[in-house]
């Protein structure tokens, strides 16, 4: 993925497949830096890859070569922040981008996302807009496609993931933009024209609950519905199990210090992490 990328213009952390633990040293000598370390196959949700420095033992360095399936070594990128670009693309060659958003992850996981992206200058979301309709007109996408991004501190963009299918980072088109990105995905797989993604407010904040100590959901709705009737929660289904994405909650208006305290609010209480 890495080199179709390259070979289409698109800037990515540096990169190479090693194939042992020797292999990571001299990535990371000729990066000059830490590497991080990916199974090509089979990762989601920071499962599948590991930050590796001088102090890693040698043991955990080789762990990600157990899998079997080649091993990618790339530089540890001094991000600001992580961004994500969700476009929608037909067969018959209309594409549609949404506003770009800011993702924050911990320990791997996307926890929030705050459609747009706080404080991005117009010509970087723009750019970020068309990395990923250009990815998506190169790589002939049907469907929806989300561009995972690092925000470099000296203002760079760089491809750190694709998504092809509705992701994450697309959750609060399904109240805060005019088309969500799931209507958009059908759309375009039955080739129809697609909808707008505009956003429908000032901004949107989406945060999903992952899987703790919760037993009981049910009783957590009917509190957040009488506290917050501007709320909307999404439940999946899934089973619980320690930091699972279980569903996650969205509210959108104008300010987002408020939208945020909301968001956090109801997903830290049907975590069962506050009472009221
Ligand atoms: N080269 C890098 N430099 C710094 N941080 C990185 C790098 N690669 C990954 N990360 C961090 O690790 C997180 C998870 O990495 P990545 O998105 O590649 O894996 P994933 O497990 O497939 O995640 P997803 O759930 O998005 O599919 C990133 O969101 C980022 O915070
Ligand atoms: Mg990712």
């Amino acid at each position: 993925m890495r080199a179709r990328l390259t070979g289409i213009g698109v800037a990515c952390p540096r990169h190479r497949i090693v194939e042992d633990v020797a292999g990571v040293a001299s990535a990371a000598t000729e990066f000059g830096t830490d590497v991080v370390l990916k199974t090509t196959r089979g990762g989601y949700d920071g499962k599948g890859v590991w930050m590796i420095d001088a102090s890693t033992p040698a043991d955990v360095v080789a762990e990600p070569f157990r899998a079997g399936v080649p091993v990618l070594a790339e530089e540890r990128v001094d991000f600001a922040r992580e961004l994500s670009a969700v476009v929608a693309r037909s067969p018959h060659g209309q594409a549609v981008a949404y506003p770009v958003v800011e993702s924050v992850q911990r320990d791997g996981i996307c926890v929030e996302v705050i459609a747009p992206a706080p404080g991005l200058p117009e010509d970087r979301a723009v750019e970020a807009q068309r990395v990923a309709l250009t990815v998506a007109a190169e790589l002939d996408v049907v469907g929806v496609l989300a561009v995972e991004l690092f925000e470099t501190t000296d203002g760079r963009l760089l491809v750190n993931e694709l998504a092809m299918r509705p992701h994450n980072s697309g959750h609060w088109s399904i109240e805060g933009a005019v088309t969500s990105q799931f209507e958009n995905h059908l759309r375009a797989v039955l080739d129809l024209p697609l909808g707008s993604p505009a956003a429908r407010a000032p901004y949107t904040v989406m945060v999903n609950v992952l899987g703790g100590d919760l037993a009981e959901i049910y009783p957590t709705y009917r509190h957040l519905m009488a506290r917050d009737p501007g709320l909307k929660v999404h439940w999946y289904g899934k089973g619980i199990r320690a930091g699972r994405k279980l569903g996650h909650v969205t509210v959108y208006g104008d300010d987002l210090a408020s939208l945020r305290e909301r968001a956090w609010h109801a997903a830290n209480y049907i975590r069962g992490d506050i009472d009221e």
